[in-house]
């Protein structure tokens, strides 16, 4: 989703800012602008299309020198990705000076503005909200930028990042936040702002994260102009918009450069691939004790009574992490005895949900930033739930909204389609409920057995993607069908919607997953000669259901692709295709099937001639409704 970065310090703005929105890119745009203060005032360029668009306008540019800057990849919400539509907007104050903001987020009572403006003689250029804070901005402006900032954030419903400059004030960057990320990397003579830690990190690891409702002033510039003592001062303040004095912490980024690099992969969903064994061993380390025979989560340890006295869980999501919540639920129904619901974030909160005492909601996000998973904790949090948060992002927002958590720890994901962290929220789900399940009924030999297995996953996960190439030659048999179903029982069921998710969002085939015996009320129409239908069918307990169901679609010419474990040599008389996962108890098989069925995504897209890593119409981190 948008992106923003912007920059104050000793160094040329402008390389560095083009540099962040190329780190940005994965998260999905549509346009992209920046705008530097210069000795001559804001200099401003405004692209539609990829980031190398707006770097080749700049370099055509004249004297675009300046120590201040600020930029924005844009993922169109108000008006059409367009030049005039692309951020920064700017307005003028009545001092005759320009004021440029960029603005992620949503104002949702930007018409009610737009026309109290208008009528103060303001003229728009574009259809964006962003346009309409720029120009109340101005219209608030009395000689300082913060002042200006907070006043017009007091008017604003919706939700925002922004990041604003004056002509005014040609050393001074104000950020604020609400509902929208926004962080603060504190680096040498210099801050570096931006929306995603992936813009920060080549800078500095040294961060702030903003609170909603809280502005940051920025300043860097020669002694001088700050009366500080020094060649080249800088300072830092942050406020309430109702301009209360707050103290941030600065923390650590909990990553390095390289993770976020693509490290001679050819995208980083194929790095991502690749990094599930590894992710799999930090998600578990330290958390899986033998000799006592427990699960160690230190995150919850403070409400471990909360959770086992619990009566209901709620499990919220949206997209991916919604399938590892599903699964969620069958394992805490199944082993913790708990009842349990996974629901889509986006109705959950609005469908006045009736929250019993004794609730626990958990909200499962990679990004933790995602808006509806967001205000579904909350919603269930005003209700009374104990919020818990199942999160791979450090210190964002859902990660520190909550109650209690427990990180995914799977390192950045930059794909956008997300694999490694799908088998870092099963594994936490996982360890969650054998948490509370250890202290409810289950058995230490119970407890022991799933330790061990967990222990062997990483491995396990090593050898399902010894089949990475050979997936792709099955893969090739087929990508050329638009159409697929995927089907799957039980635990299998959340695997089969997630392997047709990551097959339409990368490759565009259409594919849909359900229940295999959901097939026979209506899908098993759409089988003809040769459609592919991917069984995910290890043995499990409903293993000759599911056969049943691979016979059904044989007997009408489907073409059939199967996950099976290791040593079924009977599936190959029934599947066109076999991938192998190694044995594992029913509960763990998602984690190792869902490997495959990446793959598959994977390959077909390139064989589709797609890119990856940046599929049309879709963003990383879904921050708007
Ligand atoms: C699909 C995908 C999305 C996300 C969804 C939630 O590959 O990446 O469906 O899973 O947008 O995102 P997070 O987990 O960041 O809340």
């Amino acid at each position: 989703m948008c992106g923003i970065v912007a920059y104050v310090g000793n160094r040329q703005a402008t390389p560095l800012l083009l540099e962040g929105l190329k780190r940005l890119e994965y998260r999905g745009y549509d346009s992209a602008g920046l705008a530097v203060m210069t000795p001559d005032g804001l200099k401003i360029a405004r692209s539609v299309g990829r980031v190398s668009v707006l770097e080749t306008m700049v370099e055509n540019m004249d004297a675009a020198d300046g120590t201040l800057g600020l930029a924005h990849t844009r993922w169109a919400t108000h008006g059409a990705p367009t030049e005039y539509n692309a951020h920064p907007h700017t307005g003028m104050t009545r001092s005759g000076h320009r004021v440029a903001v960029v603005h992620n987020g949503t104002i949702e009572n930007y018409a009610t503005l737009k026309k109290y403006l208008t009528e103060k003689g303001q003229v728009f250029d574009s259809e964006t909200d962003t346009e309409v804070l720029a120009k109340l901005i101005c219209e608030l402006y009395q000689g300082d930028l913060e002042k200006a900032v907070q006043a017009a954030l007091r008017e604003v419903n919706g939700t925002y990042g922004i990041a604003a400059i004056c002509e005014n004030e040609p050393h001074t960057l104000v950020c604020a936040r609400k509902g929208a990320p926004l962080i603060i990397g504190v680096a040498d003579k210099s801050y570096v702002v931006a929306s995603d830690a992936a813009a920060i990190i080549s800078h500095t690891s040294q961060v702030i994260s903003l609170d909603d409702h809280q502005v940051a002033k920025l300043c860097a510039g020669p002694e001088d102009r700050l009366g500080d003592g020094g060649p080249w001062s800088v300072q830092f303040k942050t406020t309430t918009i109702d301009n209360i004095p707050v103290t941030q912490e600065v923390t650590r980024l909990d990553f390095e450069l390289e993770q976020i690099e693509l490290s001679g992969f050819k995208h980083f969903m194929h790095k991502e691939i690749f990094e599930q064994p590894d992710a799999l061993r930090n998600c578990l380390r330290g958390r899986l004790d033998h000799r006592d025979c427990r699960v160690v989560l230190g995150g919850l340890s403070r409400y471990s009574r909360e959770l086992v006295r619990a009566k209901r869980f709620i499990l919220t999501a949206q997209g991916t992490a919604y399938h590892a919540g599903l699964i969620g639920e069958y394992l805490l129904e199944d082993l913790a005895k708990i009842p349990a619901r996974c629901e889509y974030a986006s109705e959950f909160r609005y469908r006045n949900p009736i929250i019993e005492p004794d609730t626990v909601a958990i909200a499962i996000s990679q990004s933790g930033e995602t808006a509806d998973p967001l205000a579904a904790l909350r919603e269930a949090r005003d209700r009374g739930a104990l919020a818990i948060g199942a999160v791979n992002a450090v210190g964002s927002t859902i990660a520190r909204e909550t109650d209690a958590g427990v990180y995914l720890h799977v390192g950045p994901e930059i794909g956008v389609a997300s694999t490694k962290a799908f088998l870092g929220q099963v594994t936490v789900l996982t360890l969650i409920t054998l948490y509370i399940g250890k202290r409810r009924f289950l058995s230490d030999e119970v407890v022991r057995t799933y330790l061990r297995e967990l222990e062997r996953l990483p491995n396990y996960a090593e050898r399902v993607l010894e089949q990475f190439d050979s997936i792709g030659k099955a893969t090739e048999r087929c990508v050329d069908r638009d159409n697929w179903l995927f089907l799957g029982r039980g635990y299998n069921y959340p695997t089969a919607l997630e392997g047709a998710l990551k097959l339409k969002e990368i490759s565009y085939i259409h594919a849909e997953g359900m229940p295999a015996a959901e097939m026979k009320h209506g899908p098993i129409a759409l089988i003809d000669k040769g459609m592919p239908v991917v069984f995910v069918a290890p043995q499990g307990s409903q293993y000759d259901k599911v056969m049943i169901n691979i016979e059904e679609i044989r007997a009408r010419g489907g073409r059939v692709l199967a996950v099976a474990t290791e040593g079924d040599q009977a599936i190959s008389n029934y599947a066109d295709e076999v991938f192998y996962i190694p044995s594992v108890p029913e509960p763990l098989q998602p984690i190792l099937s869902v490997i495959p069925l990446q793959i598959l995504a994977y390959h077909a897209a390139l064989l589709r001639g797609h890119d990856v890593d940046k599929p049309r119409n879709l963003a990383k981190s879904v921050t708007v409704e």
